[in-house]
Parts: C-alpha cells; sequence; structure tokens
C-alpha cells in the first residue's frame, strides 16, 4: 500500500505539493501556453477537458495502488507549475514510470523546473518500486533536454517523425532515462 505524501519541500521557497480543484484554471494555463504547445503532443482544448484530467489526478491520491503521481510546483506560496510521474503501478512495469512536467511562463528560467524534476524523481524511487523513469522529448525543446540532463537523464536514442505533435507537426524525440541503480544525478544543479 502506498500513499502519495501531501508535499514535498525542495527549500525555504519552492515545493512539491498535492493539487486541488482550486487549481483548476492554472493547471489549464500551464498546459496551454504557447511553451506548452511546443512542448506536449496534444493540448488541452477547453477548460472541462482540463477539470476532467485534474479530477483524474486528485482521484489517485486516495488510492492504495496509485498510477499516477501528480503534484503542483509551488514557488513562494504561488502556484508555478506542476509535475507528474506517469504509469506508476502498471502491472508487469511497476519499475517504469514516465515523468512530465510543466511551469507558467514567469517561472521559467529560474532553474524551478530542474529542482522540481530533481525531486519527484528521488520521491519516486524513494517510494514506488520503480527502477527507470523515462522522459520523451521533442528534440527542439532545447529548455526540456537541457533540464533533463542537468538532472542526470541519459539520452539513449532518438526515434525520427515519431510523433504528431498538435502545434509542430511531425517531430523527433529524444528518449531519456534515470535508473535508480546508476548514481546518475548530478552534484550542482
Ligand atoms: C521545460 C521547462 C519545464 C524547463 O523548466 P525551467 O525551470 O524553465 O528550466 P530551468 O530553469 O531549470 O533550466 C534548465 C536548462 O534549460 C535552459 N533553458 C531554459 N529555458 C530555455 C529556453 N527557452 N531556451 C533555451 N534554454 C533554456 C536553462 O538555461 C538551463 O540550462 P543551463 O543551466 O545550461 O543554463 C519549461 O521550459 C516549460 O515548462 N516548458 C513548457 C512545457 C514543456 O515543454 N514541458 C516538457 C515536455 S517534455
Amino acid at each position: 500500500m502506498t500513499k502519495i505524501v501531501d508535499e514535498l519541500i525542495i527549500d525555504n521557497h519552492l515545493k512539491l505539493r498535492k493539487l486541488k480543484n482550486d487549481d483548476l484554471e492554472n493547471y489549464f494555463k500551464v498546459n496551454t501556453s504557447d511553451s506548452a504547445k511546443k512542448g506536449f503532443m496534444a493540448i488541452l482544448s477547453t477548460l472541462n477537458g482540463a477539470r476532467e484530467e485534474l479530477s483524474e489526478i486528485i482521484a489517485e491520491y486516495s488510492s492504495n495502488e496509485p498510477n499516477e503521481c501528480g503534484y503542483a510546483i509551488e514557488y513562494r506560496g504561488e502556484f508555478a507549475g506542476v509535475a507528474t510521474l506517469e504509469g506508476i503501478g502498471r502491472k508487469r512495469f511497476e519499475h517504469v514510470a514516465n515523468i512530465a512536467y510543466s511551469l507558467l511562463p514567469k517561472y521559467m528560467c529560474k532553474g524551478i523546473g530542474t529542482l522540481a524534476v530533481r525531486k519527484l524523481c528521488d520521491y519516486g524511487f524513494e517510494t514506488f518500486p520503480l527502477t527507470r523513469i523515462e522522459a520523451t522529448v521533442a528534440t527542439q525543446n532545447i529548455a526540456s533536454n537541457k533540464l533533463l540532463e542537468k538532472v542526470g537523464f541519459v539520452l539513449e536514442g532518438m526515434k525520427r517523425n515519431s510523433c504528431n505533435y498538435q502545434y509542430l507537426g511531425l517531430v523527433d524525440e529524444n528518449i531519456y532515462a534515470l535508473l535508480k541503480k546508476e548514481d546518475d544525478y548530478k552534484e550542482n544543479i
């Protein structure tokens, strides 16, 4: 039985905390910003779609065997973004999860994404039977590629024309992974 903890403190100003229904407007914004349009394959188109997704994440908090572990990234008491481990607890694939993340534009380029992703990976490895966390990123998403490398993810390969992004069309995608057994983590992020 594994319950998702309420919050993960990173430092005095930064933490991950459970999402709540009141986050709806920000959850919608963070998934539909211009940067998100370049970063995600499919983009939410309605507030109702966002509400549904948010409810699904919140519902997982009361599960003894969650499939998803999603957090709000909170900076100085404000909603700054989201970070999610997806696919935890998949039968026969309990050892693998995918990570996704997005920030509101005003919080980008301050190191917040790197710290949040690292914290969520630490928590994921400590809490769930994971040995591998994966991320798939469009090759042109420089910020996300850099973030993963800073955390210690290893580039395993590139899939050509692998995804048809709603706003970019066909893109090549880099496949990254971080293994629990490897001491991949970089010291100075
Ligand atoms: C990807 C994302 C979370 C990065 O978060 P962030 O907090 O801005 O990133 P950080 O400040 O931790 O920076 C990580 C690295 O990327 C670089 N970087 C950040 N934004 C950049 C940009 N727009 N262009 C080029 N490099 C950028 C930083 O300089 C840093 O590298 P450095 O230490 O060598 O200087 C953020 O850009 C975002 O929310 N994008 C939209 C959603 C998205 O693409 N999600 C990922 C889908 S796979």
